[in-house]
């Protein structure tokens, strides 16, 4: 899988498990996502680049550097969303567009619902962010259309992934390398990743059905 950077680290693996656990309450559940989302940030700008410039220290001048083109996050809501806060905590001057996609549980293909993303993706760095690449169908799709907007550098921030999800990026946007957390068994006959989390949405916004 070589589209795959899995983080390699012991505070991200507990968070991961905290997720997982179906007792974690939403408050527990949403603050172990932020810090995931920290440290997938961190893991993602090792691919910016950068510049230098002069700046003056209260003793004298030296070199120091800047991030030198424009970050673009997109979340796909709704689950997306929840990563946002850490990743713009992390990336201030990024600019954010926003993605609706749902998967119909039945056909689990995406419906489309919400586009709407800020000018000149040809020339930034673009994150696609969303915790849960299952089929791959959503994500997919998201490239597909911020492509067809002039994107051409473009990564996937995510917490837990299917093979299956990481098969078909692989084969439909090869050119796009997926940072996560976790990479679990394999799908259900639900769609859903096992042993994955239950629906990331659902667990992080406290609407699950009892
Ligand atoms: C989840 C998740 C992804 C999608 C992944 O969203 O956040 O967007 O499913 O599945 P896929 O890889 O098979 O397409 P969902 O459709 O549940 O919507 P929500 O974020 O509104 O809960
Ligand atoms: N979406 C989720 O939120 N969870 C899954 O396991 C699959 C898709």
């Amino acid at each position: 899988m070589k589209n795959l950077i899995l983080l390699d680290n012991p505070l991200v693996r507990t968070d991961v498990t905290i997720l997982r656990d179906k007792a974690t309450m939403e408050h527990f559940f949403r603050l172990a996502l932020k810090r995931i989302s920290y440290a997938l940030a961190i893991e993602i700008s090792k691919t910016f680049r950068t510049e230098e410039y002069e700046v003056d220290t209260p003793l004298e001048k030296t070199n120091g550097y800047r991030i030198s083109h424009p970050v673009v996050l997109v979340p796909v809501l709704r689950a997306g969303l929840s990563m946002i806060s850490a990743f713009l905590e992390m990336l201030p001057e990024a600019k954010v567009g926003h993605i609706g996609l749902q998967r119909d549980e039945s056909t689990l293909k995406p419906v489309d619902y919400y586009y709407k993303t800020p000018q000149n993706l040809d020339v930034a760095k673009v994150i696609l962010l969303d915790p849960m690449l299952a089929t791959g169908g959503s994500a997919s799709a998201a490239f597909d259309h911020l492509k067809e907007r002039g994107a051409k550098d473009l990564v996937m921030a995510n917490l837990i992934t299917a093979p299956e999800g990481v098969n078909k990026l692989a084969r439909d946007h090869p050119d796009v390398n997926i940072y996560t957390a976790a990479l679990d068994r394999e799908l259900n006959e639900n769609g859903y990743i096992v042993p994955g989390l239950g629906d990331a949405g659902d667990r992080n916004y406290g609407t699950l059905k009892v």
